[in-house]
């Protein structure tokens, strides 16, 4: 239910958003699952948290790989099947649009592994978590990119015969290191960063948001409600990034 104050409230904080974010020349954004909920895909954590009764940390490990890597395999083969039948939504596409108008300014770092960002158009990317689309050899290391065609059970390696691995970041492995770097410069050299629909638990990630606060960028939050970052953001942005992206773009 939205009370007619709540949306006067979002409307004063869209002002100042806009106020923040217009003078700026170098922006960033930091992007988490929430901004593909409109999309259709599930987030990691609260109500539609859970896979099969597992936590996203227990299939999404190294160590769930070597125990069970049918289990984990099973896991993706239907993210990746989903993404087939999934497209960006306007929140994806306004951040298209900021891009348009700052050109290299920009620098959009995700978490996502859904490629939704690239099918909206976006091009300064840096996917730190990885992206599902590609397959790591974890024998030799190969990448290649499959789209989002249907692999078989247990895919692998065409050079080496060892199994093949999604291509995305586990928890306890190391970030991406030269995707990493460029975040944190970006990071650190913007006007004004903006953090949409993340639970901003998960580091390094997270941690991008004091990087922003040190580097003495303002910081614009969009989520559809309170996050680990709330308390330090200059303006909280409460609502579906789906509408207030787009209306924030507006503004400018
Ligand atoms: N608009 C904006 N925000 C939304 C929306 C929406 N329509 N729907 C949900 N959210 C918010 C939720 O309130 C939550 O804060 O999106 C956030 C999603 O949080 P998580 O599920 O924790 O996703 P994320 O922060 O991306 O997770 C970080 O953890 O599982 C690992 O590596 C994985 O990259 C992922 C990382």
């Amino acid at each position: 239910m939205h009370h007619p104050v709540d949306a006067n409230a979002l409307n004063e904080a869209l002002d100042q958003a806009a106020e923040l974010l217009r003078p700026a020349r170098k922006v960033a954004v930091l992007t988490g699952a929430g901004i593909s909920a409109e999309s259709g895909l599930a987030t990691f954590r609260g109500s539609n948290g859970l896979w099969e009764g597992h936590r996203i940390e227990e299939v999404a490990t190294p160590e769930a790989f070597r125990r069970d890597p049918v289990l984990v395999w099973r896991f993706y083969h239907l993210r990746r099947a989903n993404l087939a039948t999934v497209q960006p939504n306007p929140g994806h596409h306004a951040l298209a649009a900021l891009e348009q108008r700052l050109g290299a300014g920009f620098t959009l770092v995700t978490q996502n592994v859904d490629g939704l960002h690239q099918a909206a158009g976006s091009k300064n990317i840096l996917e730190v978590h990885g992206a599902i689309r590609r397959v790591k050899c974890s024998g030799c290391l190969r990448v290649t990119d499959r789209g989002v065609a249907a692999l078989p059970e247990m895919p692998r390696c065409a050079e080496c015969d060892a199994l093949e691995r999604p291509d995305v970041v586990w928890f306890g492995e190391a970030l991406p290191e030269a995707i990493w770097e460029q975040a944190v410069k970006a990071v650190l050299s913007c006007e004004c960063f903006l953090v949409v629909g993340t639970s901003a638990v998960v580091y390094p990630a997270a941690g991008l948001i004091d990087l922003a606060r040190t580097g003495g960028s303002a910081v614009i939050e969009v989520n559809v409600e309170r996050s680990a970052a709330s308390a330090q953001v200059d303006v909280l942005l409460l609502g579906p990034s789906g509408t207030v992206l787009p209306e924030l773009v507006k503004r400018l």
